[in-house]
């Protein structure tokens, strides 16, 4: 294994821990750092939260969370015992002053012992009514006050509209440097997600062709077969614009279609992403319904059980207009891209549970093959699917063999599961080692965040004026709704389903 080198001593403070974040999520990748070697030596985790509970119901709790979640199964006893020696719970109201100067008695206990001023951490994971009031709170205490080790992790969503979000942003900037902020998208720590960078900017073949001269079109994809299951009141809110395209398929849209960085720095990587940002073209008000889909979910079917509606969900309204897929087509105005559209689609309580990328090269210029030896031809594709499955595949023509020359596709497969027999990290443990190590790279910037709602505020602002009046649109556990069929067909493709393989001929 290569030399590991830690951190320096970090408290980390996660605000909201008795949460489903901290336990599915936070406190899991923690264990699992903490099994790799990853945390420094001295290190602890200190929960804030409005329960009343004791350390002991704490580390209780976040000992059912890792033996549920952790990618490594059930914990063994003796590793969690340690383990469970560096969390501590702290009741706390988040709009007391109190609060905060319990927390800093807590971290300066720990420095004590330590014998140095530890790197301090704040995360946030609480619903956003919250940021702005912990986020001031703390910005008047010592704790935040270095900028080199002292950081916020913010969740998303990061504002609910472009005003909120630089509204927020100027709010973090008047009591924070940048460098201390690390908004999360957490399909940016995914172990597919970041191979995108070094897919394209590790190998010479591909540049070459990766522009408007050979792509035909890109797909991004990213459907569940859940619904919202028990978040109606934060999705009542958000819909799936603000929850999946604003953040993560935006930000897989960025990493398709950026420059190359000049080097793997955080300011370089990021700024190249915000160029992409900027350079797709805005929908106008008027165009919005050519170029945005929605839909919702009516009851139907999944894993043979029927499920409700959206709006029979618990805390949704009965009449709610808030959309549960949507599709947008996107064009981006600079030279490599020019023409190219990038269709992207999500949706819960969808046919599958996928997110893949799919570029779609374009026709070979002639066709030298007759008619009946090229009966079952396909043009290039390339799949980069991100999750459940893993893989790249590279789909081409071959002939089949036989005395006649006919073609067939066939499917060049990497799979990083046959490839790799160590598990992969989940996102949570590569970006919450970024924060501690003070890697923002995978991190969204002020910039990236606003462009990125300015980008849908038209749609946004189209979808609330116009209410849907067709809602519920498609049925759960099918592929949503038929106009979303039609956004594509009408440019003459469709929308590609996972297994990507070809059929195997026999
Ligand atoms: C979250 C969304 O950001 O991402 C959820 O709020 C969604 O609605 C989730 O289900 C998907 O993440 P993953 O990692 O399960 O694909």
């Amino acid at each position: 294994m290569d030399s590991i080198i830690k951190s320096q001593p970090t408290v980390v403070v996660i605000f909201g821990a008795t949460g489903d974040l901290t336990w599915r999520k936070l406190v899991p990748a923690f264990y699992n750092l903490y099994l790799d070697g990853r945390l420094p030596d001295n290190f602890a985790i200190i929960g804030v939260g409005h329960r009343d509970i004791s350390d002991a119901d704490f580390r209780k709790k976040m000992h059912s969370g890792v033996d549920t979640f952790s990618r490594r199964g059930k914990s063994k006893k003796k590793e969690w015992e340690v383990f469970e020696q560096m969390l501590s719970y702290q009741r706390g109201d988040f709009t007391a002053k109190g609060t905060y100067d319990t927390v800093s008695k807590l971290i300066k206990k720990h420095e004590k012992e330590w014998g140095e001023r530890s790197s301090h951490i704040f995360y946030m994971a609480v619903p956003p009514i919250y940021f702005e009031t912990i986020t001031t709170m703390l910005g008047a205490t010592d704790m935040v006050n270095n900028r080199k080790t002292d950081r916020l992790v913010i969740e998303k969503p990061f504002g609910y509209d472009l005003d909120s979000a630089k509204q927020l942003n100027n709010l973090l900037h008047s009591m924070y440097d940048e460098c201390q902020l690390y908004r999360i998208d957490h399909y940016l720590g995914k172990e597919t997600v970041q191979n995108i960078l070094a897919f394209r900017f590790a190998n010479a073949l591909f540049e070459p062709i990766w522009n408007r001269n050979y792509i035909e079109h890109v797909q991004i994809t990213v459907s569940e077969k859940i619904g919202i299951e028990n978040r109606g009141n934060y999705y009542e809110l958000a819909g799936a614009l603000r929850d999946m395209i604003q953040n993560h398929i935006l930000q897989l849209m960025c990493l398709v279609a950026m420059e190359p960085p000049v080097s793997f720095n955080a300011e370089e990587v990021r700024n190249r992403k915000v160029d992409v940002m900027n350079a797709i073209r805005r929908i106008k008000p008027e165009s919005v319904n050519k170029y945005a889909v929605r839909g919702q979910y009516g009851e139907g079917w999944t894993h043979g059980k029927k499920v409700k509606g959206y709006r029979q969900e618990p805390d949704v309204n009965e009449k709610s207009n808030v959309e549960t897929y949507a599709a947008v087509k996107f064009y981006i105005d600079n030279w490599r891209w020019q023409g190219v559209p990038f269709y992207l689609r999500t949706g819960k309580r969808m046919n599958e549970t996928t997110s893949m990328i799919t570029i779609q090269f374009k026709n070979v210029p002639h066709q030298s093959f007759p008619d009946e030896a090229a009966g079952n031809w396909q043009p290039n594709r390339l799949v980069l699917n991100i999750q459940p499955h893993m893989d790249i595949r590279l789909r081409f023509q071959a002939k089949k063999p036989g005395l006649e020359m006919l073609l067939r596709p066939v499917d060049m497969i990497f799979d990083y599961n046959e490839e790799y027999s160590s598990g992969s990290p989940e996102a949570y443990e590569t970006l919450l080692l970024d924060v501690m190590e003070g890697d923002s790279t995978l991190f969204m910037r002020a910039d990236q965040v606003e462009a990125s709602w300015d980008l849908l505020m038209p749609i946004i602002k189209m979808w609330k004026d116009n209410p849907a009046t067709n809602f519920p649109n498609y049925a759960a556990g099918l592929q949503g709704p038929e106009e979303a069929e039609a956004l594509i067909a009408k440019d003459g493709h469709n929308w590609m389903v996972p297994p990507a393989a070809p059929e195997k001929e026999k």
